[in-house]
């Protein structure tokens, strides 16, 4: 048996290659083997299994309940569902409340899961985080702008960095997380101009979720994109199903839009 087996798979430095040569990197989420394998075999780069199935798989209202049992689980399913995609998994709220107990969680991310690199949110604070999990190997990515599991400090989803002095921390926030170690930002609802500065300060990837077009790569909820999450979809998202035959077709045409830069359209931007 070969001991390069896993070759051709995306690594972390293929995602750097990509943004070196400014080739756009498509991300989706999963949360089971059956999709992942959709995912894997039509294009997509990277799938994260986020914390977002406390919402669209158990119908929560916020994805602050959701368990580390529950991402080893919905991880396990995804991670064998997949041959090529880079796989991220999202630590739950309170998984990181200390260094001792977020190193355990990432640490069983990669032992139990597979996982390729870990999600966290925070901003500058999570600096003496990213530096351990990065000393001890495991490749983090920093979630900055709205983060979900402190919705209940910023007071509901809305979009972050509109006033300027909340647009110079997350410059800020961003540097600072990358000279920590971190492998690649995630920047969610943030306006257009900010999230393109962040994106040409970094020299790591940067992945946009209403972040407008000129971020790195773009990451939607694969239910969203389905057309099948509960509620409306949001504004930042587009069902892909309306106008292709089947669910396999749906992902090719959103990695195609990502790639031409066709996604996302003003019309799913924040000024
Ligand atoms: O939990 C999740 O699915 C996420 C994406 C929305 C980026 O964090």
């Amino acid at each position: 048996m070969s001991t390069h087996a896993t070759q051709s798979r995306t690594s972390v430095r293929t995602l750097k290659e990509m943004k070196a040569r400014g080739e756009k990197i498509t991300c989706l989420t999963a949360y089971d083997a059956s999709f992942a394998q959709v995912l894997d075999q039509n294009g997509v780069d990277v799938v994260l299994v986020g914390d977002s199935l406390g919402m669209v798989i158990q119908g929560l209202e916020t994805t602050l309940p959701v368990t580390m049992d529950d991402m080893v689980y919905h991880g396990q399913a995804v991670a064998r569902g997949l041959q090529r995609a880079f796989l991220i998994l999202d630590m739950p709220f309170m998984s990181d409340a200390s260094i001792e107990q977020a190193v355990a969680s990432a640490g069983r991310f990669m032992k139990q899961v597979g996982a390729s690199m870990v999600k966290l949110e925070g901003g500058a604070d999570q600096r003496e985080l990213v530096e351990t999990l990065t000393r001890l190997g495991i490749p983090v990515c920093a979630h900055l702008g709205l983060q979900p599991q402190r919705v209940h400090k910023l007071g509901g989803y809305r979009v972050q960095g509109r006033e300027q002095a909340r647009a110079d921390q997350m410059l800020e926030d961003a540097r600072i997380l990358e000279q920590a170690g971190a492998d690649m930002l995630l920047l969610e609802c943030v306006p257009t101009a900010l999230a393109q500065r962040i994106t040409e300060q970094a020299s790591i990837p940067v992945i946009g979720i209403g972040a407008g077009v000129h971020c790195d790569g773009q990451i939607l909820v694969l239910y969203d994109i389905l057309g099948i999450s509960a509620g409306r979809i949001p504004k930042f998202s587009k069902n892909y199903l309306a106008d292709t035959a089947d669910i396999a077709a749906a992902v090719r045409q959103y990695v195609d839009d990502v790639k031409q830069q066709r996604f996302p359209a003003a019309e799913h931007s924040f000024e």
